[in-house]
């Protein structure tokens, strides 16, 4: 059984004596809820990719209460701490290399001489890394391959009984993953978009290199099917055929018997923080009325909507 917890002090103390010993925690953050464990302690983290079924080459991301502590395991340049000032704590991860006097378990960096570091937007869950007062890994909440978790209920719905506790603040409030930004070289290299725009990060540090559609996968995370719903997608939909449901974006929406519109004002704040959601939603409705297929209607691609665009692309890829 997987304990429930309460984000109250009493909750949040609980969940940081489980990660300090060693055990699973799932918490929210502003983006997704994530699956905790002590970055210190390889066996903590390795008992992630257990619980998630995930492929151990792929590396995850440390947290930090603070730009301080996660750049006392990191080497920041001037680029890293200027957007460490202007967007921490917030939905962006910055790859940089390792000092070699940190304590971060190999396994959590899968070997790599680099290290992703992110301070949270949540308050919350910067209050469990203060308590916790060690690094804490965390890849998002969800069985590997599936769609991430937005809210307690998801966690419990693929990781029930296989983690110690999930510490309930309820739903992520940016609802999808930060953006992971690589600034090992001289050129700063967008991994995965995400929560912060990729426009908002060149207006601080000057331009960043978009990742070629068919380059060599640089984040072992990236691989085509990660977020995969049950039921197919099909992108770009003007209509849905009878047996889809329909993720509608913006006002004009067609009919469809199961339908759920990100934004009917066409915000693509809101429609991010709706996505994982509505996905999660349309897959388990859909798939007990016998839907065969989700539609998607056509989402701009500026600001969030390509980070929206890369997960739907994500999700509608061929399985593996
Ligand atoms: O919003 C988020 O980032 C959430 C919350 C929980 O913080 N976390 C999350 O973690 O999305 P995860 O493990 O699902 O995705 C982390 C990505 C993976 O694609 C991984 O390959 C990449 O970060 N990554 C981690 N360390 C890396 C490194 N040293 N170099 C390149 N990519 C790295
Ligand atoms: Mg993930």
């Amino acid at each position: 059984m997987t304990e429930t917890l309460p984000d109250d002090a009493a909750g949040i103390a609980r969940a940081a004596a489980l990660l300090r010993a060693g055990s699973l925690v799932a918490f929210a953050t502003e983006t997704v809820y994530g699956l905790g464990a002590d970055a210190t302690n390889g066996e903590a983290v390795a008992a992630i990719f257990v619980a998630k079924g995930r492929p151990r080459f792929n590396p995850l991301i440390c947290h930090y209460p603070d730009a301080e502590v996660a750049f006392a395991d990191t080497v920041a340049d001037e680029r890293a701490r200027s957007l460490a000032e202007t967007f921490w704590p917030g939905p962006l991860t910055l790859v940089l290399p390792r000092r070699e006097s940190s304590r971060i378990s190999s396994l959590a960096s899968a070997g790599l001489p680099s290290l992703a570091v992110r301070v949270p937007g949540h308050a919350r869950a910067r209050a469990l890394l203060t308590a916790v007062g060690r690094p804490v890994a965390a890849p998002s909440a969800n069985r590997s391959g599936r769609i991430s978790p937005t809210r307690a209920v998801h966690v419990l719905a693929g990781l029930d009984g296989r983690i110690a506790a999930v510490l309930d603040s309820g739903p992520a409030s940016v609802g999808l993953e930060s953006t992971i930004l690589d600034l090992t070289g001289e050129v700063a290299v967008l991994l995965r978009p995400g929560g912060t725009p990729v426009e908002a990060l060149e207006a601080a540090i000057g331009p960043v290199k978009r990742r070629e559609a068919d380059a060599a996968i640089t984040a072992p995370g990236m691989m085509a099917s990660h977020y995969a719903s049950r039921l197919p997608l099909r992108l770009d939909a003007a209509a849905p055929e009878p047996d889809e449901a329909w993720l509608g974006f913006g006002a004009a929406q067609p009919e469809a018997s199961l339908m759920v519109n990100l934004s009917s004002s066409g915000d693509l704040t809101e429609a991010a923080a709706n996505l994982f959601g509505a996905l999660h939603q349309l897959d388990a409705e859909g798939t007990a009325r016998g839907l065969t297929r989700i539609a998607v209607a056509p989402i701009p691609h500026h600001g969030l909507g390509l980070a929206i665009n890369d997960r739907l692309a994500r999700a509608a890829a061929p399985r593996a």
